[in-house]
């Protein structure tokens, strides 16, 4: 069959990059889907097992740093556009060890700019760079991010991010690479990988390990659904305008101890627990270093030029995001076997 694009898409195995994969090669058959992923400890093909047998779909296991696998990607599949996933993306982490954050979020990135910018030679591409508001630093109790608001990162894992950002413009201006972006607030969904807040205390919940909240739990955080996350995805992807960003939240704000006080009543009534039973769990513990307070997103202009909008509120994608995880025990398991439990020990004991 012939294809109308080959999209290579990076990290299409982790927890967003799955749901972005799963989207395009269930909506555009006439599309490749080429997923490129290195399968670090976040990487599970296991997250794609429904669509792995679709002709419209391959996988490809590289890295982004590797010139060579980039290369041989390039010219296999002829690719006509890229979505860019691939990272390094927890903030703990980062903290532990900037270096592989530097690697993958900058050098990698900037490696696939360079082999995009030399394969494609007319504007018939896009090269669309998926980030994070993080870049935008942290905000007081007031105001939302806009496109507009200065970067101010403060993690490593955030001033990673803002530096591919950095490139990704660069290479716009500069080259004329047809780029586009998105910085979206933090997501939740099936496939989260449990080191992230939401997946974590679920699992902890499950298994009566103490809830770990950092400092006095009253940071703030806006959650968006996964699910809406890649359908902005695909708006801007085939809709955006080249050289843009687009910020992409639902206004969805909660402070860290409110989330995972409802995440144990949720859990106290799916587990047939007493009233209570599940918050005697909560064990405030050191806060992380350089914690930033408050992250909150205005999406208006994807709203408006584009016409995007959030598809489902927070209950209700809370208690079927809790329902998937207890519908997949299995996969608990098997991502949180081996090396989790190293870091598990590290992070918390
Ligand atoms: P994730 O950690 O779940 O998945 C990252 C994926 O990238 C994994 O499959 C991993 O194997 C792959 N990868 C890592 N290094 C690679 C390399 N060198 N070459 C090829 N593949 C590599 O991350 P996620 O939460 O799905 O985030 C995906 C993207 O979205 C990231 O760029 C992140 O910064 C951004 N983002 C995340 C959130 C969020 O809430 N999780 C919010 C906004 C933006
Ligand atoms: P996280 O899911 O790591 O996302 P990010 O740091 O990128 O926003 O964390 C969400 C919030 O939850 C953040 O304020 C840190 C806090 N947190 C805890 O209190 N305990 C934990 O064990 C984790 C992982 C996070």
């Amino acid at each position: 069959m012939e294809f109308t694009k080959n999209i290579l898409i990076t990290g299409g195995a982790g927890f967003i990059g799955s749901h972005v994969v799963r989207l395009f090669v269930n909506k555009y058959p006439n599309y490749r889907i080429i997923n490129f992923d290195k399968l670090t400890y976040a990487g599970n093909l296991s997250n794609l097992v429904d669509i792995e047998t679709k002709s419209n779909y391959c996988f490809v296991k590289g890295d982004i740093c590797s010139i060579q696998d980039l290369s041989d990607v390039f010219t296999t599949y002829q690719i006509s556009d890229v979505i860019h996933l691939a990272a390094e993306s927890h903030v703990d982490r980062s903290i532990e060890g900037p270096m592989e954050f530097v690697m993958t979020n900058v050098v990698g990135t900037v490696h696939l700019l360079q082999k995009a910018k030399e394969n494609w030679s007319d504007g018939n591409h896009v090269f669309h760079h998926v980030s994070t508001d993080e870049v935008y630093g942290s905000l007081g109790e007031e105001g939302l991010f806009q496109e507009t608001t200065p970067y101010d990162p403060r993690s490593p894992y955030s001033a990673s991010k803002a530096s591919s950002d950095h490139f990704v413009r660069a290479y716009f201006h500069t080259y004329g690479l047809p780029v586009k972006m998105s910085n979206c607030s933090n997501n939740y969904g099936s496939h989260h990988f449990p080191e992230k807040l939401i997946p974590l205390i679920i699992h902890n919940i499950v298994n009566k390990i103490p809830l770990p909240v950092y400092g006095k739990g009253e940071n703030i955080r806006d959650w968006l659904w996964v699910e809406d996350h890649a359908n902005a995805i695909d708006v801007i992807f085939h809709q955006g305008r080249l050289g843009e960003s687009y910020n992409v939240g639902g206004l969805n704000e909660w402070k860290n101890i409110d989330l995972v006080k409802y995440l144990c009543k949720i859990l106290d009534k799916k587990l047939n627990r007493e009233e209570g039973e599940n918050e005697k769990l909560i064990t405030f513990v050191k806060d992380r270093a350089g914690h930033d307070a408050r992250y909150a997103i205005d999406a208006t202009k994807l709203e408006t030029e584009l016409g995007w909008k959030p598809s489902i509120q927070f209950e209700e994608g809370l208690e079927k995001t809790v329902d998937w995880y207890l519908q997949n025990q299995d996969w608990v398991e098997k991502v949180t076997s081996g090396s989790y439990k190293e870091y598990y020990e590290r992070m918390y004991k």
